[in-house]
């Protein structure tokens, strides 16, 4: 059980919520305890400890990762699931709460943080209002009522990945300094969240990267705090941010491409019409005619990945992708994650 006294506690509680709270060298100083930890999977890190893992969206690399992790490291995890029996969640502060939540994330925190070491929370957007779904509601409630550390396993960001996806880069590549980095749109039947697009933006200018954006109008461009981040990172490295909706362009030198679907912001609420626009746009799979363009580059995507619309089977399938590796290191770079923020 969590020893740490609630409330009284004067220190500020780490938690990892994004990677741009992080240095660069703290990022990569988590990155090489998960390259030891893939080496020597055991530890007792979190011996007699135990994470709470909040799922209000499906999962499977991330629910089974961090409970394996847990278990590898001597601790325990508690998995939630609100269609499990948890009782509905009510995340804004203020509220009056005559919907059908029956209680506020400010208690579920507090009482899972004298139960638990550390909580984690999938928190998947809305989809009806951009401007609500990036506040962050429920991981920022969180965050701020929790007496120990809060990690996110995907909400608007999915920084989990970030460093999965890092590592195995690292992994193929080496240093990551100026290697072209392409995060290309690909199509999907659904308007899926922006989340990982947003964190393989940021992480990948943040590593140094000379990154693209290639998406297929302006309409999917992704939103202006995740484009600044990104863009900072990008000019202190002597780099910016190219986006451009030219396949070729995109394409030719690559030296990384990253796959992902995500749905138009402006469209937010209005799927309806954005299916219309996004249906046109299939020929942006990942494939191998695009592919020969490259710099033999490596290729990723974080899955679940639709087959054949977002990467066609002979990219997915070939030497190139390094999709298992990345997901096999979530794993490990969460084990670093879960351990040094116990360590905090
Ligand atoms: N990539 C990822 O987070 O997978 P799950 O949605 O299966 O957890």
């Amino acid at each position: 059980m969590n020893q740490r006294e609630p409330d009284t506690t004067l220190v500020a509680i780490r938690h990892f919520l994004n990677t741009y709270d992080w240095s660069r060298p703290d990022l990569q100083a988590l990155i090489d305890e998960a390259n030891a930890f893939k080496l020597s999977p055991y530890g007792e890190t979190m011996r007699g400890k135990t994470i709470a893992l909040l799922f209000l969206n499906n999962s499977l690399r991330t629910r089974t990762s961090f409970d394996v992790g847990a278990r590898q490291l001597g601790g325990h995890a508690v998995v939630l699931t609100p269609s499990g029996g948890m009782w509905p969640l009510e995340f804004e502060d203020g509220a009056v709460m005559l919907g059908d939540a029956e209680e506020h994330a400010q208690e579920a925190a507090k009482v899972l943080s004298r139960y638990c070491d550390l909580i984690g929370i999938r928190a998947f957007p809305k989809f009806e209002d951009w401007e609500q779904d990036r506040k962050d509601e429920i991981l920022n409630s969180f965050a701020k009522h929790s007496d120990v550390p809060v990690i996110n396993m995907e909400t608007i960001t999915h920084p989990c990945q970030e460093l999965a996806h890092v590592m195995a880069l690292q992994d193929r590549l080496g240093d990551l300094d100026g290697k072209k980095y392409v995060l290309t749109w690909s199509y999907h039947p659904k308007p899926l969240n922006t989340a990982v697009a947003n964190s393989a933006l940021v992480v990948a200018a943040k590593f140094g990267m000379d990154v693209t954006l290639l998406c297929p109008s302006e309409d999917y461009v992704l939103d202006d705090r995740y484009m600044k981040i990104a863009s900072a990172d990008a000019e202190a490295h002597g780099q910016g941010i190219t986006v451009t909706h030219d396949v070729a362009e995109a394409y030719t030198g690559a030296d990384v491409v990253y796959a992902k679907s995500w749905g138009a912001i402006p469209y937010f609420g209005r799927w309806d019409e954005e299916k219309e626009v996004r249906d046109s746009f299939q020929h942006f799979m990942v494939d191998a005619p695009k592919m020969s363009l490259t710099n033999d580059a490596v290729v990723s995507h974080c899955l679940p990945m639709r087959r054949n619309v977002i990467m066609s089977d002979d990219v997915f399938d070939g030497p190139n992708c390094v999709a298992y590796p990345e997901a096999e290191n979530r794993l490990h770079v969460q084990k670093a994650i879960m351990s040094e923020l116990l360590r905090s």
